[in-house]
């Protein structure tokens, strides 16, 4: 069986065993268990890459280098070095790159998972289900995607069956979305659930330790709050998101008093 069969096998696996259990099994982590014979067909997989693009420091380089370094790499070189992305095992399963969409010069950034479904279809963030609720909880504050925010993953490329990003998945995008930060320049971020903040912060703790604090990530204020997916699933948790979207209006007020008007 090939790690693409095992990594889809074990989804729908914990999907059911999910289901059944009606909240998340103990049998079935979120974090896909790692075999060593995967290991070793990754790296297999991967050799073609890393023969086209070398090291990830390089890489990291030439991310950065997009338009001369990160600070100067407009958002639209680093979404064309995306698109062109090898680095990691999720090229091979997805239908295309999700780069990010929204202003050039945003007041906000918001950080989701990974592109699902529809997004891989599309080649946009939050555009299914769980977009329409993201767009309406953003609106809710006076944060639109084609006003004055930027949406992006923590991968930007579709995880097989939705499952979370494995970290060396995260890891090898990475340099991405610092250099996405770097460009964009976000005055405050906004992170949609736990992988957001795990991976943004390099940290274990989540949305639900986290959600609601202002953590501080390079001098820029960061909220967390619960992914839309999960509050489609936990409609419960609505009420304490929109705690945390009033805690993070408020932390926009002192940046900018007349951003809302
Ligand atoms: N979920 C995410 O985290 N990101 C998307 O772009 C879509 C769904």
């Amino acid at each position: 069986m090939t790690k693409e069969e095992k990594t889809q096998l074990y989804s729908l696996l914990k999907t059911v065993s999910d289901s059944l259990y009606g909240h998340k099994s103990p049998d079935f982590p979120d974090e896909i268990p790692i075999f060593e014979d995967d290991m070793v067909q990754v790296q297999a997989e991967t050799t073609e890459t890393q023969n086209t693009a070398s090291t990830n420091a390089a890489q990291s380089e030439s991310v950065s280098s997009a338009g001369g370094n990160s600070a100067t790499s407009t958002i639209d070189n680093i979404s064309s070095k995306i698109r062109e992305c090898k680095r990691c095992q999720l090229c091979a399963s997805r239908k295309q790159t999700v780069p990010g969409m929204g202003v050039e010069k945003p007041f906000v950034l918001v950080i989701g998972e990974g592109p699902g479904e529809e997004e891989d279809k599309q080649g946009l963030p939050f555009v299914g289900p769980a977009g329409q609720l993201l767009d309406k909880m953003l609106a809710a504050i006076q944060l639109y995607r084609n006003k004055n925010c930027y949406i992006a993953n923590i991968v930007k490329c579709r995880p097989p069956m939705n499952r979370n990003p494995m970290p060396e998945e995260a890891d090898a995008c990475r340099p991405f979305l610092d250099a996405q930060i770097a460009a964009l320049k976000p005055k405050a971020i906004l992170c949609a659930g736990s992988v957001a903040v795990k991976n943004l912060f390099h940290i274990n703790d989540g949305v639900m330790k986290l959600h609601g604090q202002v953590l501080d990530y390079k001098g820029i204020p960061v909220v967390t709050t619960w992914h839309p997916s999960a509050l489609l699933r936990a409609p419960e948790n609505k009420r304490p998101a929109w705690e945390d979207l009033k805690i993070f209006k408020s932390e926009l007020l002192k940046l900018d008093p007349n951003y809302d008007k």
